[in-house]
């Protein structure tokens, strides 16, 4: 079987647009759909529409070889592909929060009406368990007699480091019923599994629940650090301790345990939901994934009140400084993010919003009424009563906090990345709110191990190098 396959991706948002460069670079040749004439034009012409570190030279890279094609007529591109994926977006339907597969099903409609018997179509969407189901019924219905398989490759790409989780994957999953499309799939992602990188072979069905499982693990180990947090911050312990603690323990790992305003984006609040709706409706109650839903949501509510606390109560008239928009740094998504509900609460209770972010604020601007944007931190935060920070961005991650103080009317700060140790801030004036911890003096944290590598855990725990110290020398004495 030649290892050269053609490859059609369906949707050229963050899911499809990284699936097509990444497969190009494979080595594949690769046509990717866009119906929207504006956003192909743009595509063509080798430019990305979505903020994705990376992405951009390896379309130029692919473009340039010829590996990489774009294209509004799916029936063309798909008439002679090896395999045809579906990278369309599923959005929550606004009723109830199932999955809205419409555009899903219009795509394997027609991909179905086009592609040459043999073919696989591949779902990389995330879509609820049995969808893989209802295209084959599906396809029955419009071409029948039609010989092709239907598989689901679910993507884990999170969105700033995409092309890196696409390329140096944990695991790629596939999910078949069929050998050969298994074999086909293995061939696609031949050169990474050959670099060492794992691939999981499993059914169609099982493959539709890991994305959903990993998703919802995620969500909900994020919001146990935030629960730890709020208990942290009434038992006077410190988040940041604790994930360290905790995170060196093989079983639970250091990663996913930075406390913070709570999760957003595209895929972790959409998918457990999903799956929630999906388990009720077999009659099966995911309790921990429906209370993560909800303490989720209370969380990014509840955050507001951490201002409303620090300026005593007063927060009419106040004029209030949100520094990072976006859900999270390195992209410039603002679906679901923390500063939305915090934002439009604050301004319900009379505050004065000023706000800076440095990819956001296109998206921003459609979302927020009554909000006055900058595109400098300092300026954002000029005379203002109070300044937050919301998202851990590099530019507000790099303050020069002595300047900061003094352009504010009042030096407040809560900071709810705890990217800035409190007492740190305190030192250049602040009065300081911050999330899970109390108090100015850090408690030391001391490893028993000269070998540990510091900068991993700090990295995604928050733990500051000043506050790991190392022992070793004092366990020489
Ligand atoms: C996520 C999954 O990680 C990815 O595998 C899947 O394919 C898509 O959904 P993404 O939503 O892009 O990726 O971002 P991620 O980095 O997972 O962060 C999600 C949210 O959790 C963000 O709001 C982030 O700020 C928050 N988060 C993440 C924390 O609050 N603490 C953490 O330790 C990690």
């Amino acid at each position: 079987m030649s290892q050269k396959k053609k490859i059609t991706v369906v949707g050229a948002g963050y899911v499809g647009l990284v699936a097509s460069a990444c497969f190009a670079d494979l080595g594949h040749e690769v046509t990717c759909v866009e119906r929207d004439k504006q956003r192909l034009g743009r595509l063509v012409a080798g430019e990305s529409p979505i903020y994705e570190p990376g992405l951009e030279e390896i379309l130029h890279r692919t473009i340039g070889t010829g590996n990489l094609s774009f294209s509004s007529d799916l029936g063309k591109a798909v008439a002679a592909c090896d395999a045809a994926f579906i990278a369309v977006g599923t959005p929550p339907r606004k009723s109830d929060g199932e999955a809205d597969l419409r555009f899903v099903l219009d795509a394997a409609a027609e991909i179905a009406r086009s592609i040459r018997p043999g073919a696989v179509i591949v779902t990389k969407s995330t879509v609820p368990i049995g969808t893989g189901d209802a295209i084959i019924n599906l396809i029955a219905k419009v071409r029948p007699g039609l010989n092709v398989a239907v598989a689901s490759n679910p993507e884990f790409l999170r969105e700033g480091s995409a092309i890196e989780d696409f390329t140096k994957p944990d695991r790629i999953v596939i999910g078949c019923e069929e050998e050969a499309t298994a074999e086909l799939l293995i061939t696609i992602y031949a050169p990474l599994v050959g670099k060492g990188h794992p691939l999981v072979r499993t059914r169609r069905r099982s493959a539709e629940l890991i994305k959903y499982a990993a998703n919802a693990f995620l969500a909900t180990k994020i919001t146990f650090i935030n629960e730890m947090a709020d208990l942290c911050e009434a038992v006077d312990a410190d988040v940041a301790d604790i994930a360290l603690g905790i995170g060196l323990d093989h079983r639970i790992g250091p990663h996913f345990l930075r406390a913070g305003p709570g999760y957003g984006g595209s895929c972790f609040p959409k998918d457990t939901l999903a799956l929630v709706r999906t388990a009720q409706e077999y009659g099966v109650p995911l309790r921990l994934v429906e209370e993560t839903v909800v303490a989720n949501s209370a969380r990014k509510r509840r955050m507001a009140m951490k201002v409303r606390h620090i300026l005593h109560g007063h927060v009419a008239d106040k004029r209030i400084a949100v520094l990072g928009l976006t859900f999270k740094a390195d992209t410039d998504d603002m679906r679901e993010s923390p500063s939305i509900p915090f934002i439009e609460l604050l301004q319900r209770a009379g505050a004065e919003i000023h706000a800076y972010d440095p990819r956001g604020m296109d998206q921003a601007r459609k979302i927020f009424h009554g909000v006055s944007f900058h595109h400098d931190a300092y300026q954002c935060a000029q005379d203002a009563d109070a300044v937050v920070l919301m998202t851990d961005w590099e530019s507000v991650k790099h303050l020069d906090l002595a300047r900061l103080a003094s352009i504010m009317k009042t030096p407040v700060m809560i900071d709810l990345r705890r990217i800035y140790p409190p007492e740190e801030a305190a030192r250049q004036g602040f009065a300081i709110e911050t999330i899970g911890r109390t108090g100015l003096e850090p408690q030391p944290v001391k490893i028993f191990d000269s070998q540990f590598l510091f900068s991993d855990i700090s990295e995604s725990t928050g733990t500051t190098a000043g506050q790991i110290s190392r022992v070793t020398e004092g366990a020489a004495e």
